[in-house]
Parts: structure tokens; sequence; C-alpha cells
């Protein structure tokens, strides 16, 4: 939940008025914003911002708000649509509902709207894990797919311990392989399905060695209930050996403008190694979409509320990082789209092998990030922009200290 006295709610950036209805009305309608303003006459207060009939720069651009099965990626072995979506809910305050992470709260219904709203969009990519309630997001994700599920493809992940009884998390990791076994059982109950497309293991269990949790997968792979895996915020070390036991399909890390870490180490080793990369959090948990400003503050309301806990958007923190919310609206006007737009089509530029997955609670946003995938950049933008993004220091860590230190983990060494 957040609280903010100037919030915008459609937050899109531009100042003028009437571009920011173009577009928003973009956006609902789900089609590209230049598509709208070559049949919008400019005005003569929106004659400096009006869009030209089609960007320079701006690929084959998705008119109709469905993603072209010509623009799908690889993720390892697997085909998937260039974007994703994220399913990630907890239960909320009220029965029957849903919340994100981030404050907003939505019916089961529409959780379920939403995600075959994805579907008939030309999603196809579905991103959920155990931890998601726990089990709650599997089961909206099983629900909503019943039906189309041999269209779409499902990656979720186990490696924590939870009660299966109360649902509640028992604390700690566990990746050992007769755990991983059983859980899948769970998993394939309530994603309604008899396999696993891509299986994540959610964090690196520091007691397990990764032959062993490859091991348990290749069990699970002749079984025919899952098909690949992958691993998310593992060491680099575990990344090598897992790949040696069997091909890994994607590693699922935090990557967005305003995190890069994977820069430095993560994404050469899945270039060197061909394995696919899914940026989670890719519009930097909201703050990239430009809803977020300096006055922003992030009200405690238990699960429901994730970036309270989170050191970059601290209040001093937070003011000081608007410089790249600035650069990233700055970048979304030069190239007719919504800051949300611009962030995603940032990491679909980096590797042909990134697929985002953006989590939202709203079908208008849905369609907006959606649009992302028409937005191309010449070999010197996107220099520009990388030099731009990358020279904007960010305050405070990306994640509590308690889930920070989960992350780069190396698996024990196998005896
Ligand atoms: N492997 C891991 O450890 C891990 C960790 C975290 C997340 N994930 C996965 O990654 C997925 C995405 O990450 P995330 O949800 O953490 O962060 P995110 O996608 O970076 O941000 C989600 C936030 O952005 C807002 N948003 C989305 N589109 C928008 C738009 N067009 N305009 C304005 N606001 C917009 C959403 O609000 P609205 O609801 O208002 O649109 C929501 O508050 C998750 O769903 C989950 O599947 C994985």
């Amino acid at each position: 939940m957040t609280r903010n006295d100037k919030h915008d709610p459609h937050g899109h950036g531009p100042a003028d008025p009437q571009r920011r209805q173009l577009l928003a009305t973009a956006a609902i309608l789900g089609v590209a914003p230049w598509l709208l303003s070559a049949c919008t006459a400019p005005s003569a207060s929106t004659a400096n911002t009006a869009a030209p009939a089609q960007p320079a720069g701006t690929g084959s651009a998705t008119t109709t708000g469905i993603l072209p099965t010509s623009q799908r990626r690889k993720l390892g072995a697997l085909e998937v649509s260039s974007i994703g979506l994220g399913c990630q809910w907890v239960p909320a305050a009220v029965e029957g509902s849903v919340s994100d992470r981030y404050g907003s709260t939505i019916d089961r219904k529409t959780a379920i709207n939403l995600i075959r709203t994805a579907v008939d969009s030309g999603v196809t990519l579905f991103d959920t894990a155990e931890a998601y309630g726990p089990y709650l997001s599997e089961e909206v994700v099983g629900e909503a797919l019943q039906g189309v599920r041999d269209q779409v493809v499902i990656e979720t992940k186990y490696g924590f311990s939870f009660d299966p009884k109360v649902a509640a998390a028992r604390g700690g990791r566990d990746s050992r392989p007769e755990h991983i076994k059983q859980v899948v059982e769970g998993m394939l109950k309530r994603l309604r399905t008899d396999r696993i497309d891509l299986l994540y293991q959610h964090r690196v269990d520091p007691q397990v060695p990764i032959e062993d949790v490859a091991g348990a997968i290749k069990d699970l792979i002749a079984e025919g209930k899952v098909l690949n895996y992958g691993l998310s915020e593992p060491g680099i070390q575990t990344i090598r050996r897992a790949h040696a036991e069997h091909p890994l399909a994607a590693i699922q890390n935090e990557y967005s403008m305003l995190w890069r870490g994977p820069e430095a180490e993560v994404l050469p080793v899945c270039e060197e190694l061909g394995i696919g990369f899914v940026p989670w959090s890719p519009m930097g948990m909201g703050f990239l979409s430009g809803t977020i400003t300096a006055e922003t503050r992030f009200v405690p309301d238990g699960d429901r509320e994730f970036r309270v806990a989170v050191p970059r958007f601290a209040p001093d923190n937070l003011r000081a990082n608007m410089a790249l919310v600035e650069v990233v609206k700055t970048w979304a006007q030069r190239k007719n789209a919504t800051p949300a737009q611009l962030a995603l089509a940032w990491l679909l530029a980096q590797k042909p092998w990134i697929v985002p997955i953006p989590g939202t609670t709203k079908i208008a946003h849905l369609k907006e990030n959606l649009g992302a995938a028409a937005i191309t950049f010449s070999g010197e933008e996107l220099r520009e922009l990388n030099a731009t993004v990358a020279a904007v220091p960010i305050q405070g860590d990306r994640l509590p200290p308690g889930v920070m230190q989960l992350s780069g983990v190396e698996a024990p060494p196998k005896r």
C-alpha cells in the first residue's frame, strides 16, 4: 500500500494531459501509442510532443495488443512469448481475494480473468511458485489455464519448507531430492497439469549439492513430470555445476534498469552456456513505471506490502533514486512509449534470450506492458541509453538483509 499525496494513478510520465490521455487510451485498447497519435491531429498545445506517424526505431509494432508469434524467444530449448506474466499473489485481508506484494488487491475471479486475457493476448509464459501464498498462486494459475494448458508454458519453483496442513512456512530452504519429488506432486495437482514445463530451485540450499538437485530433476524429467529446469538467484559456480549435470533452460534473477547486477557475471555465463534468462521484478517492483514519486511512503501491511522493508525505497534513498525515473520518463517520451513499456523494452533489447515476467493486477497494465515488444532501439540509441542508466547511482540495497543473504549462494561440494 502506498501513501502518496501527489500520486498520479496513471503515472505515465508526460505532463501534457492530451498526451497522457493518448497513452492511457492506447494502453486500454492495447494498441501502440503511435498508431493512435497518427489518427489524432496535433493541437497547438501538443505540437511539440505529438508522436510522428511511426517513430524512428520502432520495429514490427504490435498494433492489436497481441504479442506476435514471430517475436518468440528461447529459454534453452523452450520457446516462449517475448514477455511473460508474473503470478505472485498472497491471501488478501478479504476472503476470496488475492493481494500482490505491492499493495494491490483483486478478487480471485479478476486474477483468473487477467491470466486468461494474457493468454488471449499471446502471452505463453506464466511464472509462479509454491511459495507464493504459499500454494495460492499455483492454484489460481492452474484454474485459469485449464482448457488452454497445451498453449502455454508454466514455470514454478520449489526450495522452501512449508507445512501443507496449514499452508505456512516452516522456515528454511529444502532442496533435498526426496523433498523436491514430494512437492512436485502437490504442484501438479494445484496447477491441474501432468507436467511442469520449467521448474526452478527458488534459492540454493546450502546443505544440498547441486548435483543431487540436478539428479532429482533428471528423475522427474525421465518420469515426464518436469520438462526443463532452472535456478533462481544462484551462485556462479552453482550454475556451471548444475549445467554440467543437465543443461539448464533458464536462470531467474532480479534484473531491471534499477538493479543491473546480473550484467557482471550471470548474463555472461548464460551467454557462454546457452542458458535463457528471466528477469524478475523487471519493473523494479513498480518503481520504473513512474507511479512512485519521492513523496511516496509504503505503509506496512504484512505480506501485502514488501517494499516497506526494501532499503532502496526508504525515504532518503527513494528521493535520490528518482533520478532514474527521470531518465526512464525522458526516454519513454523520446520513444513514444510509457515508462513501463520503456523499462521492459530496455530489458528485451539487452539480449534476445531475455524474457521479462512483469507482475500486474490490472488488464490495462498487462496490455500496456505487452506494447513494449513493439519498441526497438538502434545500436546508437541503446549505447546512449545504457550509458545514461549506468551513470545514475542507485542508493540502498535491493532487498532486506535477510532476503539478500539467500542470493548468490553456492551449493556445497558433492563429496
Ligand atoms: N525468483 C524470484 O525470487 C522472484 C522474486 C520476485 C518476483 N518474482 C516473479 O517476478 C514477477 C514480477 O516481479 P514483481 O511483481 O516482483 O515486480 P515488477 O513486475 O517489477 O513490478 C510489479 C509492480 O509494477 C506495477 N506495474 C506493472 N505494470 C505496470 C504499468 N504498466 N503501469 C504501472 N504500474 C505497473 C504493478 O502494479 P499494478 O498491479 O497496479 O499493475 C506492481 O506493483 C512476480 O510476479 C513473480 O512471478 C520472482
